[in-house]
């Protein structure tokens, strides 16, 4: 394994011009993938609610949802910077609820750092989380859980001005998140001219995602770039594989296979003692681990059926089977 990256690598990453890279996942399997291949921040978002949960908005997903996804993808992470994402109205009522909830991510979903959406708003939370050591992850620009603000999910800091979403107050939100004492910032669905302005003008790194190519990393939503989700298409997730297909395509295959009594083969069954191949054959470990024991590796399930007296390791197999 590489070192773990932390919070200050993150810093001497922008400092020396290396691009940051940074992932979601929500699960054990994923988690793995993303962490092996190398990716140097894991974020558990909330974008869970959609492309896990399949809900139209990130808005219903909790707190003990998100601790519970964090907790998957944390038993899988080795090297990557773990952030989980602060939900709806778990930061937004009071500092205490930031704190509290923040500090849940932390000790119960095995976080290193947190992330929560808003700019100047949100200054004051910011400022006291990192006051308590609880790294923070602003997000400004498109921020997803002002949907109903924004009147769907849509390109800010197009328009001049200093309201929400315009281009000065972006740019005010983001030099606020920064002075707050946040270790970076997501700048998501802006032009990428004001994202280049942005990432020249803070001293911490921005991580873009549909923001260009002048940030100093780049985040997408795991689901989007595996072709896992088409409810909605971002001009800017770009698809790298199309996984719906393969599975789907394999769940066709197995349904057509158990209906033609294709499958399960001998290789994939269970067979009494004297008619086992010698040790060493076809059985494979698969995803059931031990319970997918095959070859001459009866479980005490079978030695039973063959009359024999089942070990206590295959009483054991035969527990978890
Ligand atoms: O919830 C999420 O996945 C995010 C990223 C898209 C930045 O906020």
């Amino acid at each position: 394994m590489e070192r773990k990256v932390t919070v200050p690598d993150l810093q001497r990453m922008k400092e020396a011009g290396t691009k940051i890279t940074a992932l979601t996942a929500y699960d054990f399997p994923f988690g793995r993938i993303v962490d092996e291949a190398g990716i140097d921040v894991i974020l558990v978002g909330d974008s869970l609610g959609m492309v896990v949960q399949g809900l139209d908005t990130t808005l219903p997903v909790t707190v003990e949802e998100t601790i519970y996804h964090c907790r998957m993808v944390a038993r899988a992470r080795r090297r990557a910077l773990l952030v989980g994402d602060l939900p709806f109205l778990s930061y937004q009522v009071s500092v205490e609820d930031a704190l509290r909830n923040a500090g849940r991510l932390i000790k119960e979903g095995g976080c290193e750092a947190v992330k929560l959406e808003g700019g100047l708003t949100m200054a004051d939370t910011i400022f006291r989380l990192a006051a308590v050591d609880i790294p923070v992850m602003a997000h400004v620009g498109l921020t997803p859980q002002s949907v109903h603000r924004m009147g769907g999910h849509r390109v800010q800091g197009r328009r001049r001005g200093r309201g929400p979403g315009e281009r000065e107050r972006l740019i005010a939100d983001a030099t606020a998140v920064a002075e707050a004492g946040a270790f970076a910032v997501v700048l998501e669905g802006i032009p990428l001219d004001l994202a280049a302005e942005i990432t020249r003008s803070l001293a911490i790194p921005t991580i873009g995602i549909g923001a260009g190519r002048h940030c100093d990393g780049q985040i997408l939503v795991l689901h989007d770039l595996l072709g896992l989700y088409d409810r909605q298409t971002p001009k800017f997730a770009k698809r790298y594989a199309e996984l719906e297909r393969v599975a789907a395509d394999a769940v066709a295959s197995y349904a057509r296979e158990v209906r033609g009594g294709v499958f399960p083969d001998e290789a994939h069954s269970f067979l009494l003692r004297a008619e086992e191949p010698a040790r060493g054959g076809a059985g494979a470990r698969g995803a059931s681990g031990d319970r997918a024991c095959g070859g001459s590796d009866v479980t005490g399930r079978e030695a039973e059926a063959a009359g024999d007296e089942p070990t206590r390791a295959a009483r054991r197999k035969h527990a978890v089977g």
